[in-house]
């Protein structure tokens, strides 16, 4: 696509988000770096470089934040219930505000994907029903700055009354992030972590009112949407799923679980979101080589449900994201590893230069190098 073409097309027009006018529809998406500073995973001025240096976004999310302690299933990524950590995150929402940008905290339970050594009092990490993650790694500290991938550990399942102090925890969080300074929230419900171990059947055995059907598997959703509608507004939050419609055996195992009916569990799901109203939905696709591509009646079937903005990320290039847009599918694309490697990524969109390669050693942990030393562009 020609120069003038790139910085004409859709990509480029501002879009309306709850009260936010967007500059452009090109998102930073949750992107877990884990550098927050130890003890009790505190962000910091480092982290709040890095944010600033993005603000060319027109909409971003943070990393996952873990809402308590339990929720944590990685070393090192920050926190959004202690003081310190609501008055760390103040320094990234200044430095985001300080350019115009606009940015969500994402709000992160992991529930059993994590480990006893991450767990307050070594204890067992909590799940809805108490069964083992498999085919997916947590990450544990083993020393000062030094770490290793482990297997999970075998979780407890929560009883009925902790599932709604979990609830209430939620809105602590959700008012947490207001405290810091953050636009809105966005609810994590993909990837394999609490709120998707709820959702699906393969790992939520409960036989309460948060487990069996699939309206009440749904329930914890619907509790946590509302309880932090309620702190936040509907208009100043998103929930992200990642619908997995695998083709193969190997691809069905998807961060440790099994979607059984993707397109009617989460058909279902984004109608519990239209009913509350809020302002966006996110999909991330499955963004691995030879991942299995979202159907396109999915696709329509969601747009069909939800009058909100629905914002897509995985493996997206400019070309793709514009299309999609076309479509009338989506309305926001957002570029997760790209932005990783490149601060000044919409400007290196528009203008056809070429992009920096992402270092996959630097992702998780460490300094600056590969965090805040990634080049903008010079013509
Ligand atoms: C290093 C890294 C960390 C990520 N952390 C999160 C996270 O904290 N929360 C989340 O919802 N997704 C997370 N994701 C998924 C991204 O938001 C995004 O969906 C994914 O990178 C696909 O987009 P891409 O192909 O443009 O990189 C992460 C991805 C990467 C590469």
């Amino acid at each position: 696509m020609w120069v003038y073409e790139m910085k004409q097309s859709a990509l480029f027009t501002t879009a309306q988000l709850g009260p936010y006018t967007l500059k452009n529809r090109i998102v930073l998406p949750p992107l877990t770096r884990s550098r927050s500073s130890q003890p009790g995973n505190i962000p910091n001025d480092l982290m709040a470089t890095y944010y600033r240096q993005r603000t060319g976004a027109g909409f971003m999310v943070t990393e996952g934040t873990q809402i308590e302690p339990r929720g944590q299933g990685y070393a090192w990524t920050p926190g959004i219930h202690s003081a310190e950590q609501v008055e760390g995150w103040r320094k990234v929402t200044d430095a985001v505000h300080a350019e115009r940008g606009v940015i969500f905290a994402q709000l992160w339970h992991v529930g059993r994907v994590s480990h006893t050594s991450l767990q307050p009092g070594g204890e067992a990490p909590v799940a809805p029903s108490a069964i083992r993650a498999d085919s997916v790694k947590v990450f544990i500290e083993t020393g000062p700055g030094t770490g290793a991938l482990a297997e999970p550990s075998t979780p407890r399942a929560l009883t009925t009354a902790e599932v709604k102090e979990l609830i209430q925890l939620y809105a602590q969080a959700a008012r947490n992030a207001l405290e810091a300074g953050f636009d809105g929230v966005e609810l994590h419900c993909a990837n394999g972590y609490l709120v998707n171990q709820f959702i699906s059947a393969h790992t939520n055995r409960r036989d309460d009112e948060y487990g069996g059907s699939l309206h009440n598997r749904l329930r914890f959703l619907r509790e946590i949407t509302q309880a932090v509608a309620d702190v936040v507004g509907k208009e100043r939050m998103g929930v992200r799923f990642a619908p997995l419609f695998a083709t193969t055996d190997e691809d069905r195992v998807y961060l440790g679980l099994v979607e059984e009916d993707p397109h009617q569990t989460y058909i279902e799901a984004v109608k519990i979101l239209e009913d509350e109203g809020i302002a966006y939905l996110s999909l991330a696709e499955a963004d691995w080589e030879n991942a299995p591509e979202l159907p396109e009646a999915f696709r329509e079937d969601v747009r069909k449900t939800f009058s909100g903005k629905i914002l897509y990320a995985g493996k997206y290039t400019a070309e793709r994201g514009n299309r999609v847009i076309q479509a009338g599918w989506g309305d926001l694309i957002a570029f997760g590893r790209p932005f990783i490697a490149n601060p000044d990524l919409p400007d290196r969109i528009a203008n056809n230069w070429p992009l920096n390669p992402v270092d996959l050693t630097s992702m998780y942990g460490g300094t600056d190098k590969g965090y805040t030393d990634y080049p903008t562009y010079r013509p």
